[in-house]
């Protein structure tokens, strides 16, 4: 299954050969700087890499959904719909990108293609997402996409030697119907 989003841009079901572009990518100090995990070693992303690629099939109670963004044949980040295992059909949208590839519009092309897929094929009730409030161009991706800000929390969490807020954006399907009409 592969997802085309432009001429360069797809997203795909992440395979055995992506290892070690995801154990870089997890590996990243500026990647996972404003990330509750991370940097991780190449031993400690294998178990998450094979989470991952445990969870590309895109069907209704699936518990989590996690597709790789490729540009030109390359794997460039990953984009995810998680913590599906709940009885509120509520998913939590994330997504990473390779140093270096940020700023062109990349991730929030692809998250609002999960975003479009949580709802129309997940048939999700609300999508949510969460970032350290220091995390613009996250942030930024979550309001370019449409979703709305539920929360700012400050100072509300112990995050990797200090004190960090987090922003808290949402969407209902009734939502996302009202705003795809
Ligand atoms: C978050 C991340 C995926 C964004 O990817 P991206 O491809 O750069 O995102 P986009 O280009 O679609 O949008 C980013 C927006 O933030 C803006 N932005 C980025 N850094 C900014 C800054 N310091 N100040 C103001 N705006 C900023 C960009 O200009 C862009 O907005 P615009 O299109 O209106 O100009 C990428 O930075 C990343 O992988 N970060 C590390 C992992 C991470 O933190 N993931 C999110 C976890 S919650």
């Amino acid at each position: 299954m592969t997802l085309r989003l432009t001429d360069t841009l797809i997203l795909r079901p992440l395979v055995a050969e992506d290892f070690e572009a995801m154990a870089a990518l997890m590996g990243d100090p500026d990647v996972t700087r404003y990330l509750y995990w991370g940097p991780r070693t190449r031993e400690e992303a294998r178990d998450p890499f094979e989470k991952r690629r445990a969870c590309g099939i895109i069907a209704p109670g699936v518990t989590q959904l996690s597709l790789g963004i490729e540009e030109s044949g390359r794997l460039i980040g990953e984009v995810a719909l998680m913590h599906l295992d709940n009885p509120h059909r509520d998913g939590e949208l994330g997504y990473m990108l390779v140093n270096g590839f940020g700023g062109r519009g990349i991730a929030s092309c692809a998250a609002g293609a999960m975003l479009r897929i949580g709802f129309e094929q997940l048939k999700l009730h609300r999508i949510h997402a969460r970032c350290d409030d220091r995390n613009i161009a996250s942030w930024r991706v979550m309001e370019k996409i449409g979703l709305r800000r539920e929360a700012h929390h400050l100072s509300n969490e112990w995050v990797k030697g200090e004190w960090t807020g987090a922003l808290v954006y949402a969407l209902l399907e009734n939502e996302w119907e009202a705003a795809s009409r």
